[in-house]
């Protein structure tokens, strides 16, 4: 018979302390704000996902619904591949390539484990479970799918960043011209690069698995370059994260003639 040692506070040779945590600075606030933040995100992407309406006006179309694949896009530039209705919107049939990348990120990863699930919500803090598991099973060990996302989120990137080059047209479709909105889709375009170029799997996928970087310098140029990201990984989540849906929110406003586009020239 086998029998399964303690993990976490139990294992043994851990110091025996009662106490849940001895730290005394405000350990929660961190995880506190990133609940908060996430949730906000996801009550906003959630609406707009299902709103099916006001993503598109001319030239601008919002990175929720690009590419738009569904009959019922409307205006925007589209491909009628799937049938759209009230709950399958155009923005439902790519949200799970964005939502995946991001759900198996690894520094989001860490993000919501500690602020949704408290495993564990802040170092030197016990975690209120009694076992722990890893990712070695399942549902965890699909976030090892994590690398395909990131060579599907490169394809997401180089459609927004085409659509920011198009909101260089006006609304007849004519070049040379630029508003707020194009401003708003370029940054956008230019955090999700530094987004998924500063990955971790990124990282692995230009510099893993070679014995000697002298015999491959090009890559290890790439490595150094991605490494340099990788340490800011954190700040481009989050400012992606803020962009894509202020892009979103952007277009939106626009689509509803609550304000005009402000053109620079
Ligand atoms: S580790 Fe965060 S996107 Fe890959």
């Amino acid at each position: 018979m086998t029998t399964t040692a303690p993990a976490g506070t139990g294992a043994p040779g851990r110091a025996r302390i009662e106490a849940k945590t001895l730290r005394t600075d405000r350990w929660w606030l961190q995880p506190l704000i990133t609940f908060t933040v996430l949730v906000l995100f996801i009550i906003y992407s959630t609406i707009r996902a299902f709103m099916g309406s006001h993503y598109f006006r001319d030239p601008y179309i919002s990175p929720f619904y690009s590419p738009c694949l569904a009959s019922g896009c409307g205006p925007a530039p589209h491909l009628s591949i799937f049938p759209s209705n009230a709950f399958f919107t155009p923005a439902i049939y790519i949200l799970i390539f964005p939502l995946g990348f991001r759900l198996t990120c690894y520094y989001y990863r860490k993000a919501y484990y500690r602020s949704f699930w408290l495993s564990p919500p802040a170092c030197a803090v016990a975690e209120p479970h009694s076992r722990y598991t890893g990712e070695t099973r399942f549902p965890l060990i699909f976030q090892n799918v994590h690398r395909y996302f990131f060579y599907a989120g490169l394809v997401f990137n180089l459609i927004l960043t085409y659509d920011a080059v198009l909101s260089f047209r006006d609304a007849s479709g004519a070049w040379g011209h630029m508003g707020l909105g194009t401003l708003v889709l370029l940054i956008n375009a230019g955090l999700l690069w530094l987004y998924s170029l500063s990955c971790h799997s990124c990282r692995h996928i230009v510099g893993g698995r070679l014995n000697h970087f002298s015999r491959h310098p090009l890559r290890y140029r790439f490595w150094t370059v991605v490494s340099r990201l990788n340490t800011n990984h954190m700040k481009f989540a989050w400012a992606s994260l803020f962009s894509v849906a202020f892009a979103d929110f952007y277009v939106f406003m626009v689509a509803t003639n609550t304000f005009s586009d402000l053109r620079f020239f």
